[in-house]
């Protein structure tokens, strides 16, 4: 049996860097509310926070940065281009260090492999989902994720991201990036949804292969899932005198990749970091959970997730 304690585990992308185990997830962390959670979060010892253009934040994001008085070097910042920019990443990524007041950061992932037509935005907003006559979304068939890459592969060359990755992709999905002979850079990450009741199995395995950082949005579950209430997770969590959360968050770092916990609550923000150290029975154990049936919880309308 561990006690809980701050987490310092770090990971290293296929770029070299060091990459915190544990960042703060900033998803509908909004205003003022997000600016605190992210100034606690680093005054308590995070030194990963990962945010994107979609979530409307980088601009208070930045701001807890600057405001913490940690070093820019010691931090590890994470954003996203979003779907309507796929064409033209080198741009979003400048609009994204403009709203966040930094020089650079150290991950740009594409958020998610689908590309949206921009025609129909007529407020210049380009962090939206457009919507066609019929309400569908404004899905750009003439592009494609791999179009994106190339142009994102690039972009470590300017300095104003230190890596780029992916997000949302499948294994299918990364096997057709990485086999097109225009791609010369694997992506460093893939973020992705995963916790117990969705351990992504064999995207987790090809990762691995591939040196492709694994990193896990909302590893609790978000709200929609009963995770912090599942009876092994308690278990294990009574006999470590912990939370629930901090077993789960635990669970990822003893699988070997990042985990994004999103919180706006100080005392949570603060005990997410503190994780136990699993046994590799508890590990299988929680291995199993998601045999009772796999849960997804973010499954927007405008993604197909069998799509490749
Ligand atoms: P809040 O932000 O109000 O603290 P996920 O990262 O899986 O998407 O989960 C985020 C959700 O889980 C948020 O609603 C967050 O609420 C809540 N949450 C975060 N940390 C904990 C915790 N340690 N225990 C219970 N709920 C948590």
């Amino acid at each position: 049996m561990s006690a809980p304690k701050p987490s310092t585990s770090v990971g290293k992308l296929n770029t070299g860097a060091s990459i915190p185990l544990v960042g703060l997830g900033t998803y509908l962390s909004e205003d003022e509310t997000g600016y605190k959670a992210v100034l606690h979060a680093i005054k308590v010892g995070y030194r990963h926070i990962d945010c994107a253009a979609l979530y409307k934040n980088e601009d208070f994001v930045g701001r807890a940065i600057r405001d913490s008085g940690v070093p820019r070097e010691e931090l590890f910042v994470t954003t996203k281009v979003w779907n309507t920019q796929h064409r033209e990443p080198a741009k979003a990524l400048e609009e994204s260090l403009s709203r966040l007041g930094l020089d650079y950061v150290d991950l740009f992932l594409m958020h998610w492999p689908q590309a949206l037509r921009t025609e129909r935005i007529t407020d210049g907003n380009m962090i939206t989902v457009p919507k066609r006559e019929d309400e569908k979304p404004d899905v750009d068939t003439e592009w494609n994720y791999i179009k994106t890459w190339h142009l994102m592969q690039d972009l470590p060359a300017s300095g104003k991201t230190k890596a780029v990755g992916v997000s949302n992709f499948s294994v299918k999905q990364l096997e057709k990036l990485l086999a097109d002979p225009g791609s010369k850079v694997v992506p460093a990450c893939n973020q992705v949804e995963v916790h117990p009741l969705l351990p992504q199995i064999p995207l987790y395995d090809f990762c691995k292969k591939k040196n492709i950082m694994l990193a896990a949005y909302s590893p609790l579950g978000s709200q929609k899932a009963p995770l912090l209430d599942d009876p092994v997770i308690l278990e294990i969590a009574a006999k470590h005198k912990a939370d629930p959360a901090q077993i789960i968050i635990g669970w990822d770092v003893k699988r070997g990749y990042v985990a994004l916990p999103k919180s706006v609550t100080p005392s949570r923000i603060e005990s997410n970091l503190q994780i136990v150290n699993l046994t590799d029975s508890e590990l299988e154990k929680i291995n199993e959970i998601h045999k009772k049936g796999e849960k997804r919880v973010v499954d927007p309308e405008w993604f197909d997730f069998e799509e490749d």
